[in-house]
């Protein structure tokens, strides 16, 4: 290892020792951590990755937009169930506590509901995120007029 010559003229020794290797494997490690700590911040989506649905794809309330708060494993509605946590997100519930309080109808990044969806944003990490599919449905469903359909 190659010795760097500091201003005042001394070596600065521990580069030339096994220290180095130590400090070396410090700073993977702490490297490490930062990176795996940043893995817990919800960050909000960049539009670009959100996939565009297609024009003539129906997206329908019922079975493609209520039915992902509560599927089992990624049950929104541990939380989001008009007790612990607003908006309320459990069958037959959903669509009254969105529209139009977290809803804009026709305008989903004006949405607070899209938002903060736990994949963009989410204020706490919930374990599980929706997928940027799921996501795009909730945006385009939003968009297309966030119809009770
Ligand atoms: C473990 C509990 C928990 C789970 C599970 C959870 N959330 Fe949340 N959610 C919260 C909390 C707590 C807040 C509010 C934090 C705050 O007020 O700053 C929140 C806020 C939100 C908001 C923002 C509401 C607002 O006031 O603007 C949305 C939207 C939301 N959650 C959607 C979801 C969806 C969709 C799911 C499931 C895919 C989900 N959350 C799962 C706890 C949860």
């Amino acid at each position: 290892m190659v010795a760097i010559r500091a201003v005042n003229g001394k070596h600065l020794t521990f580069f030339k020792s096994g220290r180095m290797t130590t400090i070396l494997k410090r700073l993977i490690a702490l490297g490490f951590c930062l990176g795996s700590y940043s893995c817990y911040y919800d960050q909000a989506l960049e539009e670009a990755v959100i996939p565009d649905i297609p024009e003539d794809q129906v997206i329908l309330f019922s079975t493609d937009i209520e039915p992902l708060f509560s599927r089992s494993g990624k049950q929104c509605t541990i939380c989001h169930n008009g007790a612990v946590q607003n908006p309320d997100l459990r069958e037959g519930k959903a669509y009254n506590s969105l529209v139009p309080e977290y809803v804009t109808a026709g305008d989903a990044s004006g949405s607070p509901f899209y938002q903060h969806l736990p994949g963009n944003n989410h204020a706490i990490d919930v374990g599980f995120t929706l997928s940027v599919e799921e996501i795009a449905l909730i945006k385009s469903w939003i968009d297309r007029g966030a119809k009770n359909n």
